[in-house]
């Protein structure tokens, strides 16, 4: 399907006259790339069939509109279900990655565009000619010398502004379940921050706020791999994870339907001891759950503030945060964390 191959450095011209240097990797036939290279599309009466690429014999018939997005973290666990969702549902999609190898994540993208979303100058104009600005950028680890501040805040306050300056008709950002709650935590006061920027922005805006994916509660499985699981407290408290193709599905009807502020969990609720027993049980091994009295939650968390920098505190006084509350959002989808668990057990 795709045609031709090209990767675009710096200096491109595109609408409204400025200068990019982000630098595009365009995978397009090459009657649209001679009808110039990203210029105004006419995006919303878009006659193209909704798979990439022109069609000769159907041009006379006017399809839905066929909205052009940009994914920025689309590299992560959740970006790629939902380039995956994207496409599904017809989308022109345009990825932003950090290096030109990362390409090889995808089969169906219309374009890549490499930049650092750290660093504004390399992110000029990725986003003109779209309609729709998607970023789940964000870190857990702080990593590379960067912060949550330079990346979660900072860097995503750099894309608001392109996308202003391309003035698209929506940014989704995905931030997580409580995050308004949890602002006095490292991550949170970032990712809060950014939200406060996107929702003063003017432009119209979708807050995802999910719960954790199914991904995250491997914890619970690699300490049931060695027998036993620890948990602070009784177990009581309630979360319901979800699938990240559930969620994608979740987050472009948000899109979609321009939901301002939207929670999102899975389909199960499960308390900490429940969600335990699973992961025992998918290693096939002797419910053997230890409870740790809830202060030396709270006296691990006071020292790793006070005896350790930022970088190392930061996502364990998340993780010890978040596990001493529910974390129930409105249910969505239909994959089990059960089914998850067996499957990471038999791929092991
Ligand atoms: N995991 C959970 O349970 C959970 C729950 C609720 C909310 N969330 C939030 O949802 C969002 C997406 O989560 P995820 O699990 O999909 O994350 P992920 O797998 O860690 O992916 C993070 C994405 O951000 C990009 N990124 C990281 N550092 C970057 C930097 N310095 N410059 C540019 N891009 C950078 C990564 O790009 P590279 O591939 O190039 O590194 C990747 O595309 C995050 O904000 C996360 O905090 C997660």
């Amino acid at each position: 399907m795709f045609e031709h191959t090209n990767v675009f450095n710096g200096n491109i011209q595109s609408n409204g006259n400025r200068k990019n240097s982000a630098r595009f990797k365009h995978l397009s036939p090459l009657k649209e790339r001679l009808n110039g290279f990203l210029q105004p599309q006419p995006s919303n009466y878009c006659l193209e069939s909704t798979t990439f690429g022109y069609n000769n014999t159907n041009q006379s018939v006017m399809k839905e509109p066929t909205k052009r997005v940009i994914v920025a973290g689309a590299t992560g666990y959740l970006g790629r279900f939902l380039v995956q969702e994207l496409k599904t549902r017809g989308y022109w999609v345009r990825v932003l990655i950090r290096k030109e190898a990362q390409q090889s994540l995808f089969s169906d993208v219309n374009e890549f565009v490499i930049g650092q979303i750290t660093q504004p100058d390399s992110i000029n104009g990725i986003c003109d000619t779209t309609d729709y600005v998607i970023s789940t950028v964000g870190i857990t680890r702080q990593k590379d010398g960067l912060t949550y501040m330079d990346v979660d805040y900072q860097g995503n306050a750099n894309l608001l502004a392109e996308a202003k300056q391309s003035q698209v008709e929506r940014f989704m950002y995905v931030s997580a379940i409580n995050g308004d709650r949890l602002r006095h935590l490292k991550i949170f006061e970032a990712k809060e921050r950014f939200v406060d920027e996107l929702k003063a922005s003017g432009i119209d805006y979708s807050i995802v706020r999910p719960n954790g994916f199914f991904s995250d509660m491997q914890d619970f499985l690699s300490m049931a791999k060695k027998g036993t699981v620890y948990l602070f407290g009784d177990g009581h408290y309630r979360l319901n994870p979800i699938h990240g193709e559930d969620l994608a599905h979740a987050c472009i009807n948000a899109l979609e339907n321009g939901e301002h502020e939207v929670l999102v969990g899975g389909p199960q609720v499960l308390s900490q001891k429940e969600l335990a027993a699973m992961a025992l049980k998918a290693w096939n091994k002797p419910i053997k759950i230890r409870h740790l009295p809830d202060w030396t939650r709270r006296f691990s968390i006071w020292l790793l503030r006070n005896f350790t920098s930022s970088k190392t505190y930061g996502p364990f006084e998340f993780f010890m945060s978040a596990m001493a509350m529910d974390n129930v959002a409105p249910p969505h989808g239909s994959r089990h964390l059960k089914d998850y668990f067996d499957e990471v057990v038999k791929q092991s």
